[in-house]
């Protein structure tokens, strides 16, 4: 085992990467590929976690009781319930091209149609290395919330989300290895945000930041993917992930509504700050930083052109219009945050739909595996 003081800065190859390997990368790439004991990399975070015992085994909430059930009844396996031997029907790219913000960019534009090709590859491999890096972080969190949530229910639904998450590590990781062939370090931003959540001694402020911004923005990245991926494995994979992660957001939002009616304005406010910061710092997680130095492109110029562009105010309205209205919900829209909000272009949304009323059918819906393949 190898301690780091910082995350890894380099990109991963496996075995299944298909294009040429860039000079600079084939060493460490030959690395990887030919050690399959490579060393574990680790890295230490220090928290002053406050856990409580619960000592009144009864579930006071039925609507928690019954999310916790749905976790037992609907856990699914990603050894058994995707088939990974299905095709890929288009083996030259991985999305739809009207996902990709940067199609009119003009160092894109003037890259040769392999560059372009190669470049696409990257991206979808950072985009799905930054959900993998965030399904840990929510594997992380959600363990710890077994610990420190005070409620005897919400212990009990922390350890099946832990499960529900560590699966869906497991799943993204498993893609990552043996269909992309290529693993992005984890961003800063996203780091920053996990590290924010995981050492901050508060509960209800990790289930703020995790339960509603952080899976409340995956929950959307993860349909808008779904729909614009060409490749049916991640389709499967993605509509099992979804079922979770709405189930996840939805006790989010229904915990901390009754928590946050007993606190004062100041602590209200308090939260709400924390809130916006963490939209602040979601927006520049979906800028793919490390992917414009990989290809030589100015960053900052290049984050400009991504925020200004079409392709990324469309994303940021599907992505904050489900967060938004959750906040509002929970009554962390308080006065004195919203003229932040409004700044950040995102206040508009804030009558949308909420996850507070819950779609019992939806998220009952039985798990319909056929020939090892969900539907
Ligand atoms: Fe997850
Ligand atoms: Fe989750």
């Amino acid at each position: 085992m190898k301690y780091v003081e910082h995350a890894p800065k380099e990109l991963a190859y496996y075995e299944s990467y298909t294009e040429d390997l860039p000079a600079d990368d084939e060493i460490n790439a030959k690395m990887i590929r030919d050690d399959h004991h490579a060393e574990e990399i680790a890295e230490i975070f220090q928290t002053p976690l406050q856990g409580t015992y619960n000592w009144d085994y009864t579930l006071q909430d039925n609507r928690i009781k019954r999310l916790y059930q749905l976790g037992k009844d609907l856990s699914w396996d990603a050894e058994h319930n995707i088939n990974w031997e299905q095709e890929k029907q288009h083996p030259d790219d991985e999305h739809d091209q009207k996902f990709n913000a940067f199609y009119s960019y003009p160092p894109y534009q003037a890259m040769s149609e392999d560059e372009k090709k190669v470049y696409r590859k990257h991206y979808n491999s950072w985009a799905l290395s930054q959900f993998l890096h965030g399904e840990q972080g929510a594997l992380l969190v959600a363990s710890q919330l077994c610990s420190c949530a005070p409620t005897y229910n919400a212990k009990l639904y922390a350890s099946s989300q832990t499960f529900d998450e560590a699966r869906h590590v497991e799943v993204f990781s498993k893609y990552i290895q043996n269909r992309v062939g290529l693993m992005y370090p984890v961003s800063t931003s996203l780091k920053s945000i996990l590290d924010k959540i995981l050492t901050d001694q508060r509960w209800d402020l990790k289930f703020i930041g995790m339960q509603l911004v952080i899976e409340g923005l995956a929950l959307s990245a993860f349909n808008v993917l779904k729909q614009v991926t060409l490749d049916p494995v991640l389709v499967d994979i993605l509509d099992l992930v979804i079922r979770d992660e709405a189930r996840h957001v939805t006790f989010g939002v229904n915990y901390l509504e009754e928590f946050t009616k007993d606190l004062t304005e100041e602590e209200r406010d308090d939260r709400a700050q924390f809130a916006y910061e963490a939209c602040l710092i979601s927006r520049e997680r979906l800028i793919p930083t490390d992917v414009f130095t990989q290809f030589g492109w100015d960053a900052e110029e290049a984050r400009r052109y991504f925020l200004d562009g079409e392709t990324n105010q469309l994303f940021r309205k599907l992505l904050f219009s489900r967060v938004i209205p959750n906040l509002k919900r929970i009554g962390l829209l308080t006065d004195n945050i919203r003229p932040k909000f409004e700044k950040l272009g995102i206040l508009e949304y804030e009558d949308h739909e909420h996850d507070g009323v819950i779609d019992w059918a939806e998220l009952e819906r039985p798990l319909e595996i056929r020939n090892g393949t969900a539907a």
